[in-house]
């Protein structure tokens, strides 16, 4: 069965066309925006899972389009409202399969509908109970056989090769940010206040422009349950796969430290799936308490040498920290998600679970990798970092994006190539003024 997600969280990014279609009494609100993902599926049984992270209760129904016809151009009716009939899904309940006679996806809820699709062209038309229809997005149902091109859908999914480039961005975004804090905090004990300041900003910059903006058209931050949904299944890969093996393999190689760190923190791991699945049910079920934040006890990293010796240990903590950068700025986003739907008390859970990751385990994993150096070196580090991507990755990723159509992206990579030369010159004027 296929699965076609709906909701802001798929959302292409700033700049994207958008299919909306606004109705009479939507002008000047705060627009909710939808979009599928994909926007092309097999035909035959799919699945509509829709988020809904507005303010208000949406449904959603599936409409078939007639030749010709796109997604947004169907006409309201007298009342405002886009006719239903022919309709050959409804999703119109929260946490469950939508009925058609439900009260709507209530805001930050999660509802569902399964329909089976012949090949052709459907339209996704959302309104709220009250006012009328808001905003439309297409999904193709291809043969099952061979899959066409898509034609005549509203918003053209990132082409693959933008995902993956957006995807591996991010994890350089993620991996200097966390990199730059721990550099600062050098600076700062080396008496380097303003090189300290420096490498703050810089930080401040990957999560919160670069690493925000690449995650919008990847969709990455979805509703609250979404988010958590995510976090779950990233927690349980590294608390029963990942570190597990990683401190077998340790072990064996004799990197006794790094096996028991691995080993430590495959057990933080497994308490923050649990404290996320407990946060899950409490959103689904109304009941019970989102847990409590974990608390954080920072490690400190001093300049220093690698602390194993084997180079499947080094390979093993590289992608380990890599992954711990990168729940870090995720945790961060899911943070805001949650603070800005009112939930507070998922926020804080969300913020100290990033805190965790950043302080303890990417911190701890750093100090045996020797990831921290003297800020000289640390400069030096930087410099190569943010020459590679202003001058290799991100123009290599926007001229692949600008081929493959995809404008917005091309434009956000070629943004950040300047952005990452301007943090590469101001490294380098640090580095010189060492002396
Ligand atoms: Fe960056
Ligand atoms: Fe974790
Ligand atoms: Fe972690
Ligand atoms: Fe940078």
């Amino acid at each position: 069965m296929t699965t076609v997600d709906m909701g802001p969280g798929v959302m292409a990014g700033p700049n994207a066309r958008t299919p909306m279609s606004g109705g009479p009494g939507w002008h000047g609100m705060r627009l909710m925006r939808l979009a599928g993902h994909p926007d092309t599926v097999a035909a035959g049984v799919v699945s509509l899972r829709v988020f809904n992270t507005g303010a208000l209760t949406h449904e959603v129904v599936v409409l078939p389009l007639s030749a010709g016809q796109s997604a947004g151009e169907r006409p309201a009716g007298p009342s405002g409202r886009v006719d239903e009939a022919g309709s050959l899904g409804d999703v119109s309940r929260s946490c469950a399969a939508g009925a058609g006679d439900g009260t709507g996806i209530t805001s930050g809820a999660t509802g569902w509908t399964t329909v089976t699709l012949q090949p052709g062209r459907y339209e996704l038309v959302t309104s709220t109970l009250a006012v009328s229809v808001a905003l439309c997005a297409g999904v193709t149902a291809a043969p099952a056989a061979a899959s066409p091109a898509v034609t005549g859908t509203a918003i053209p999914a990132l082409q693959q090769q933008t995902r993956t480039n957006l995807a591996q961005a991010m994890r350089g975004e993620a991996f200097a940010n966390v990199s730059y804090t721990l550099f600062a905090a050098q600076a700062q004990r080396e008496g380097r206040p303003a090189v300290a300041d420096l490498f703050r900003k810089a930080a401040a910059v990957e999560l919160g422009e670069h690493f925000t903006q690449e995650a919008a058209p990847s969709g990455l931050v979805g509703g609250n349950e979404a988010n958590l949904t995510d976090a779950i299944s990233g927690e349980g890969y590294e608390s029963t796969t990942m570190y597990p093996t990683f401190a077998r393999q340790a072990r064996a190689a004799g990197d006794t430290a790094a096996a028991d760190l691995f080993t430590e923190i495959a057990k933080d791991e497994a308490a923050h799936q649990a404290a996320y699945k407990a946060a899950l049910t409490a959103l689904r079920s109304g009941k019970g308490a989102i847990p409590a934040p974990p608390a954080v006890t920072p490690v400190t990293v001093t300049a220093g040498q690698p602390k194993v010796t084997s180079a499947q240990t080094r390979a093993n903590l590289d992608t380990a920290m890599h992954g711990e950068a990168l729940a870090h700025a995720k945790y961060t986003l899911y943070a805001q998600r949650a603070q800005q739907s009112g939930n507070a008390a998922l926020a804080r859970l969300f913020t100290a679970v990033s805190d965790v990751e950043l302080q303890e385990h990417f911190s701890g994993e750093a100090a045996l990798a020797g990831s921290v150096g003297t800020t000289s070196h640390n400069l030096a580090t930087a410099i190569a970092g943010e020459t590679y991507e202003s001058k290799t990755m991100y123009p290599t990723f926007a001229q692949q994006a600008k081929t493959a159509g995809d404008t917005a992206a091309a434009t956000l990579f070629q943004h950040n190539a300047t952005d990452e030369a301007d943090h590469a010159q101001a490294f380098q004027t640090a580095r010189k003024s060492l002396g």
